[in-house]
């Protein structure tokens, strides 16, 4: 005989906000069954798939290695790659036992904030800005304070915004990305500075999301490393190297949270996996396929910058990095979710609404992804024209 539970609860932490530019995926792939039309433009994901010498270093890996777990802080090969591109891409010292190798960034956000805070401490992030942050701090017990920022001041956190949020209450740790996400947008180096200086100020931890480092249009990605080496750097191979699905990425980390780090990711997931691992030391010698693909999204944006303002999208700022923009569509709706789905339903466009990215102001905003191919750009901007205008 079975025993019967009675109708037990889920967790009231897991009751997160959907990660609605994943949803709106499930949609489109949906309407792709029914043979219809989809032109991605939702989720963040390069078109390309990873580079050769990657996908080689893999294959030789599958037949020659024993796939096994690797020490939880990563191999030594790929630390110490990681290391090398601090110093030719920054000219900073970054030893190897500061680096954490994880599976994506999104691993590298439990870490730091299990390491970092304790349960109930506040983090200030952005709004507009990544869901993922505010979802995970939620899940874990610690407070998400958003910080709002706007269009005209390039949609960064200044620190006379951080100040003021740490004197109302005071914050534990701030969290930037710079390019952000959904704005594209990048903190100019005085202010990222004057940011990091009132953070050491008040004693508030500074996270740094650098995932979109290597896709710029516009200046120059700077690594928190230049204004702090106590900063806790977050970073992936998801964006630039084109390697979404591998589930591969690092952190750089001030030494006193490496052994935390280390303890946790051992008892989390033990380690990123081996196959990744090895492919990843070869992405850093892929620039020159890379930065083609990042061309590709210098086209694309170019375009949509021309494109979306003569359909009637309104308040955007040009994308300096990344590959995304985002659009106030106030002339056609104060619904962001029902208007992505009547965009997918009329034109196949894939967007996603902008309250995934800010719920309290972002009910007339969509953020498109160009990280897709030129033809899926020309059609959604033909597919858009033609049902908007
Ligand atoms: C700002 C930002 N950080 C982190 C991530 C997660 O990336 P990963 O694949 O490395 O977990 C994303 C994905 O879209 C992102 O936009």
């Amino acid at each position: 005989m079975k025993t019967i539970f009675p109708q037990l609860a889920a967790s009231v932490r897991s009751a997160v906000d959907p990660f609605l530019a994943m949803d709106v995926m499930v949609a489109a792939e949906a309407r792709a069954q029914e043979g219809k039309q989809v032109l991605h433009m939702e989720v963040g994901e390069p078109g390309h798939q990873a580079p050769q010498i990657v996908r080689e270093a893999a294959k030789a890996a599958i037949d020659h290695d024993r796939i096994s777990y690797t020490p939880a802080l990563g191999l030594l090969s790929l630390r110490e790659r990681i290391s090398a591109h601090y110093q030719e891409t920054y000219g900073a010292e970054v030893s190897r036992e500061q680096i954490a190798i994880t599976t994506g960034s999104s691993a590298g956000f439990i870490l730091s904030f299990l390491s970092a805070f304790d349960i109930g401490a506040r983090v200030g992030l952005a709004a507009p800005g990544y869901p993922a942050y505010r979802n995970v701090l939620k899940a874990l017990g610690l407070v998400a304070v958003s910080i709002p920022v706007k269009a005209e001041n390039r949609y960064v956190i200044t620190a006379d915004d951080l100040q003021a949020v740490h004197d109302l209450e005071p914050l534990d740790g701030v969290l930037i990305a710079s390019p952000a996400n959904p704005s594209g947008t990048m903190l100019l180096p005085d202010a990222f500075a004057g940011l990091i200086e009132c953070c050491a100020r008040n004693q508030i931890r500074f996270i740094s999301d650098e995932i979109y480092h290597g896709i710029v249009y516009e200046g120059t990605a700077r690594t928190a490393l230049s204004h702090s080496s106590q900063s806790i750097i977050i970073n992936s191979f998801s964006k630039y190297y084109c390697m979404t699905g591998w589930r591969i990425g690092w952190m750089v980390l001030p030494e006193d949270l490496v052994r935390p780090v280390e303890r946790l990711a051992q008892s989390l997931y033990i380690s990123a996996p081996y196959i990744s691992q090895i492919a990843a030391v070869k992405a850093f010698d892929a620039v020159g396929e890379l930065d083609a693909i990042c061309l590709q999204y210098a086209a694309n944006r170019a375009k949509l910058l021309k494109a979306l303002p003569a359909i009637g999208f309104e308040g955007m700022h040009p994308a300096d990095g990344a590959f995304y923009i985002y659009a106030d569509a106030g002339r056609f709706t104060n619904d962001a979710l029902g208007f992505s789905k009547s965009l997918l339903d009329n034109t196949g466009v894939a967007a996603t609404p902008g309250v995934d990215f800010d719920p309290d102001h972002g009910q007339t905003m969509m953020r498109f992804s160009f990280a897709g191919d030129a033809t899926t750009i020309d059609k959604a901007i033909d597919a858009m024209g033609r049902w908007l205008g």
